[in-house]
């Protein structure tokens, strides 16, 4: 009996001693899992502004062309129109390991208008372009694209790498930089330059040129091309963008209605393709979710140089004193409106005073225009945090108090 309960309790000690070596063992494997999967993006280190990039870790950086699969990275910013995706680009576009497009899906577009469009071939012919853009694989109708829209004189700033040393002879910022010095573009020359030059590409993509306005489509031509993507979703509050959108016609003063009609459909379309796509993030697994940033616009408005920050986080790049100089000046422009344009282009009308277009449009839309976006828009609007104004003309013309909340159900859904 007591051989019996002896044999028990060593039996027990054993299995106890079993359980903790497995648990430690999985433990190990889980940490060692962990640190091998790369930069993990939590725990987060947050960027000091008064901290300027250290030049070894900047080198450092800009060595790591691939990541641990060897897969080169790609950065995709996808927003409707009027929603500061212009800046955004621009934040990465200033950035020197960037080799950044602004909207690659135009040149689709013109593509596949030459080529006679069809709604069908738009999505195979989107994905394949793009998976072979985000591989630095440039074909000859691409090429010819690019050369005339990157080196149309007023859209000959939208790509710095486009621009720079070796595809011409002077930096950008250079007094003798010439586009006329230029060299044309060819498959190996800015094939190559984007592929050793730069560590990552960015592209500026607005969500009415995405085929199906689907971001689904997006992530295909990621897989396709075989690069580690990540996204980021830049959302504004759909009463500001609506308004202000070309095809609903820009509304010249508070006193003037928008059409009813083309209000209500196209606070529809935009709020259910705001909402559509968030939904199918939000249901991705987590190793995707990891790769999606949410950013709303009012929050840069707010705080551009933080902002600025997260998302060069999100990016893995270092911030640079000289981009934070620059964004500093472009988002609190002491300059007169019409100086801001860049290079003369109205579709480039991109530096403001970022906080006074946060709260413009609280000014200038007509209240019941208002109260449509609001009906169309307002389960987006909760998600996003965006205060309904429900007809209350005290907190319409309350510019103090902001209309959207600092917490909001669509940030709990991605770890970024
Ligand atoms: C456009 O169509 C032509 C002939 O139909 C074809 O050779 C070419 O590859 C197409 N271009 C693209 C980019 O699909
Ligand atoms: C580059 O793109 C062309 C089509 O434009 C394709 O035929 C070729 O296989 C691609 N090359 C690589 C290495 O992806
Ligand atoms: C561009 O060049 C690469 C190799 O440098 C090649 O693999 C690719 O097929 C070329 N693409 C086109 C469209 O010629
Ligand atoms: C931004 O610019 C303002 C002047 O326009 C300056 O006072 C402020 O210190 C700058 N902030 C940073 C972080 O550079």
């Amino acid at each position: 009996m007591a051989l019996h309960s002896c044999r028990r309790r060593i039996l027990l000690r054993v299995l106890a001693v079993i359980i903790a070596i497995i648990s430690t063992i999985f433990l190990a494997a889980r940490l060692y899992k962990e640190m091998r999967s790369g930069p993990n993006p939590y725990p987060r280190k947050r960027h000091d502004f008064q901290e300027s990039a250290d030049i070894q870790e900047w080198a450092d950086f800009h060595n790591e062309r691939l990541d641990s699969k060897g897969r080169r990275r790609s950065i995709l910013v996808i927003a409707h129109g009027r929603s500061g995706s212009t800046i955004t680009g621009e934040i990465f576009n200033h950035h020197p390991s960037v080799f950044y497009l602004h909207e690659p899906l135009q040149t689709v577009e013109r593509i596949s208008k030459q080529n006679g469009s069809n709604k069908d071939r738009y999505a195979s012919l989107m994905i394949n372009i793009l998976s072979n853009i985000l591989r630095c694989n440039f074909s000859q109708a691409v090429l010819e694209d690019f050369d005339n829209f990157y080196r149309e004189p007023s859209h000959s700033r939208a790509s710095c790498a486009i621009g720079s040393p070796p595809l011409c002879p002077h930096e950008m910022t250079d007094p003798k930089w010439d586009l006329k010095l230029c060299l044309p573009l060819t498959n190996k020359s800015l094939g190559t330059t984007c592929r050793n030059k730069y560590a990552v590409t960015v592209a500026k993509i607005l969500m009415s040129r995405i085929a199906g306005n689907d971001i689904k489509n997006i992530l295909q031509a990621c897989r396709k091309s075989k690069s580690n993507c990540q996204i980021i979703f830049l959302i504004k509050d759909p009463r500001a963008v609506i308004p202000s959108s070309h095809s609903v016609g820009f509304p010249i003063d508070r006193g003037s209605r928008l059409s009813k009609d083309g209000l209500r459909l196209f606070s529809y379309q935009n709020c259910k393709q705001t909402e559509d796509n968030l939904v199918f993030l939000k249901n991705l697994p987590l190793s995707w979710r990891r790769r999606i940033l949410v950013q709303r616009y009012e929050d840069f408005a707010v705080n551009p140089l933080k902002v600025m920050s997260r998302l060069y986080d999100f990016a893995g790049l270092p911030v640079l004193d000289h981009v934070k100089i620059w964004l500093n000046e472009s988002t609190h422009p002491s300059k007169k409106r019409e100086d801001m344009l860049i290079e003369g282009s109205p579709d480039f009308f991109m530096m403001d005073d970022a906080s006074a277009t946060a709260n413009r449009w609280r000014c200038k839309v007509h209240p019941h225009d208002i109260d449509i976006i609001e009906h169309y828009c307002k389960h987006v609007m909760q998600i996003m945090g965006y205060i309904p104004i429900n007809n209350d003309e005290d907190l319409m013309a309350d510019v103090t108090t902001p209309l959207f909340s600092e917490d909001y159900e669509a940030k709990k859904w991605f770890p970024n």
